[in-house]
């Protein structure tokens, strides 16, 4: 292989960052994919070209001003044109129904990410092949109110999904998000459906956001052994 996954990722996000033209407002999604876009955004800048981007999380935020590339903020604007972010799996079946849908969230932020996803005019994911999948299976973040997340496992168990709340790693207890909420992870086997899963999890009420993404990407940039492949849809 030539470099494994964070080549590929490294191919996917400096490919999507090309995307970007001057004066353009730019969705800076969330994890390590996005950040090669970032970083090399940054680089861009740099040599002059004029954005403004409008970060989806703490850390694309930070990264963001760290490689300085000037933020705004979603109501400051009149929209996005394009928004660039990673994903955790992607169907990747032209015969399905549900292909080119999306899982995000393993990094918490995919409240923020569907939010900046939704206003952008175009958007791009970009991912390593080994996020492409026949059908969707890992586990569904669920964002959800902090006093409501027995409430809502109940309900997703109630739709035959397996809740498990996320916990943190270097702290006790759970995962915080940037939003001040909790994380589910819910396992549905293979979903056969997501957009029937989608309009489900968004009914419940203190759901604040799930990360399936159903009719969300414009473009695909797979990064592989070989270089990149593109998917239009
Ligand atoms: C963040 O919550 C996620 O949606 C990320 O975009 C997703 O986990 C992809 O991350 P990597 O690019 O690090 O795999």
């Amino acid at each position: 292989s030539s470099g494994g996954a964070d080549a590929h990722k490294r191919r996917a996000g400096e490919r999507a960052a090309e995307e970007v033209e001057d004066g353009m407002v730019v969705g800076l999604g969330t994890g390590s994919t996005t950040a090669y876009a970032i970083e090399a955004l940054g680089r861009a800048v740099a040599d002059g070209l004029e954005i403004r981007g409008i970060a989806t999380s703490f850390q694309s935020r930070r990264l963001a001003l760290d490689v300085g590339i000037p933020l705004t903020d979603l109501d400051a604007v009149d929209g996005i044109d394009l928004a660039i972010d990673g994903a955790d799996q992607v169907v990747d079946d032209p015969d399905s129904p549900a292909h080119r849908a999306l899982i995000k969230g393993g990094g918490a932020a995919h409240a923020r990410e569907k939010l900046v996803a939704a206003a952008a005019d175009r958007f791009v994911v970009v991912a390593d092949s080994s996020k492409l999948v026949p059908v969707l299976e890992a586990p569904v973040p669920v964002e959800v109110l902090p006093a409501a997340h027995t409430v809502v496992a109940d309900r997703i168990e109630d739709l035959g999904g397996d809740p498990t709340l996320r916990m943190a790693t270097h702290k006790d207890g759970p995962v915080v998000t940037d939003n001040g909420n909790l994380v589910l992870d819910c396992a549905f086997g293979s979903i056969d459906d997501p957009a029937a899963l989608a309009r489900d999890l968004s009914s419940i009420p203190a759901v604040l956001e799930h990360g399936l993404f159903v009719d969300f990407a414009d473009t695909t940039y797979v990064g592989t052994d070989d270089g990149l492949e593109v998917r239009s849809y």
